[in-house]
């Protein structure tokens, strides 16, 4: 495997919402540098490329074209990160994709398989996985020092009032309340608990079948149980809560927490109830870069440097593992794909 030295350059494939948060954070990293910027429009790359810096491309081609972009962020609507990864990878590039990376576990096989036959790196741009709160619980909730977990409960969600051709109400383009915010929750759940063992679910669906409001219950290793909830039409407090047997753990925020609060019961004694101890704080040991994706920036820099494919935070096994249950949530509440694609079980093999 070659090694990386020197600042690593980055090409920013696609110009929207996340693209320009995602730069803003770029500029917060050390060694890592935006070389170029592609849209499907010159004006717009060259808009973003005189907020942010970095040659500015009139497509996507001659972006993963350019030899100073060593690594591609992917920022386009779910529907074409299969294809714009693609096209990252022919040209020799390694590939930070948006979530989710596919619309379903078929085309993130896909993905894997071409960065693999590419030698490429990739990564799903879950900055959750790569917070440094997140990361800090996670050690201790697995440490067993906060007690054993037993409930879970996470819910993310926001009142969505675009127009109907946005990419969070074009079925065309991904548009799901799964998709877009209950990847958060099972993916948390995952990062806390381990693999999800099963998963139920139910949702509501728009005219246009879009799941609009999805509720999930998962059940993991050791009876640890999970309730997790995703909408695209009301404001979720963006909570999260992990019960165990000595106390509770709690989250605001719960994709990008500046902190989490654990506070331990005090056993019953001597005829006195159990009570709420003093809480306790748990925060990463590094500050929160930016908006916080400066953290996803670092971990593709690290793996490079050190020659790896894939990372150890977002392994490609994580991120297909929260796909295939987004496939069988999927299936459950009755959605198809707009493109008429059948869900991926039914596909032949
Ligand atoms: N990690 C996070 O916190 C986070 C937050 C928001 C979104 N996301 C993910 O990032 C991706 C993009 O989301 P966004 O909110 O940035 O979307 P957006 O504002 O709609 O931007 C998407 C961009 O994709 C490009 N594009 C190419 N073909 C397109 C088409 N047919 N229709 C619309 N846009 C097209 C456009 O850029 P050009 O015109 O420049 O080519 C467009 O500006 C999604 O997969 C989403 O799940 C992640």
């Amino acid at each position: 495997m070659t090694e990386l030295t020197g600042d690593l350059g980055w090409g920013i494939l696609a110009t929207g919402k996340i693209a320009h948060t995602f730069a803003h954070d770029l500029a917060l990293v050390p060694g890592a540098r935006l070389a170029a910027v592609g849209s499907r429009r010159l004006a717009s790359a060259e808009a973003f490329a005189a907020e942010h810096g970095g040659t500015a491309y009139g497509s996507y081609e001659e972006l993963v074209a350019d030899p100073g972009v060593d690594v591609v962020y992917v920022a386009t609507p779910h529907a074409l990160h299969l294809d714009n990864a693609r096209l990252a990878f022919e040209a020799g590039k390694h590939v930070l994709c948006e979530k989710p990376v596919t619309l379903d576990a078929a085309d993130a096989e896909e993905m894997v398989r071409l960065a693999r036959h590419h030698d490429r790196f990739l990564m799903e741009a879950m900055w959750t996985a790569c917070h440094p709160t997140i990361r800090a619980l996670r050690e201790r909730l697995r440490s067993g020092v906060l007690g054993r977990p037993r409930h879970l409960h996470a819910e993310l969600g926001f009142r969505v009032e675009a127009p109907p051709e946005d990419r969070m109400l074009d079925p065309a383009l991904g548009a799901s309340a799964l998709l877009d915010m209950g990847v958060y929750p099972l993916t948390f759940a995952h990062l806390m608990l381990g693999p999800a063992l099963e998963v139920h679910a139910t949702g509501d669906l728009s005219r246009d079948g879009i799941d609009v409001d999805i509720s999930m219950t998962g059940r993991y290793a050791d009876g640890a149980l999970a309730t997790m909830t995703a909408s695209i039409t009301s404001w979720s407090s963006r909570r999260a809560e992990i019960a165990t047997d000595l106390g509770r753990v709690e989250l605001d925020d719960f994709h990008h927490p500046a902190r989490a609060t654990f506070t331990p019961v005090v056993p019953a004694e001597g005829g006195r109830a159990a009570e709420p101890g003093e809480p306790v704080e748990i925060s990463g040991t590094e500050p929160v870069i930016g908006r916080g994706y400066g953290h996803e920036i670092v971990e593709v820099g690290r793996c490079l440097r050190a020659g790896l494919r894939e990372s150890p935070l977002v392994p490609h096994e994580q991120t297909l593992a929260i796909l295939r249950l987004m496939d069988d949530v999927r299936r459950q509440v009755g959605v198809t794909f707009a493109t008429g694609a059948p869900p991926a079980e039914a596909r032949p093999v």
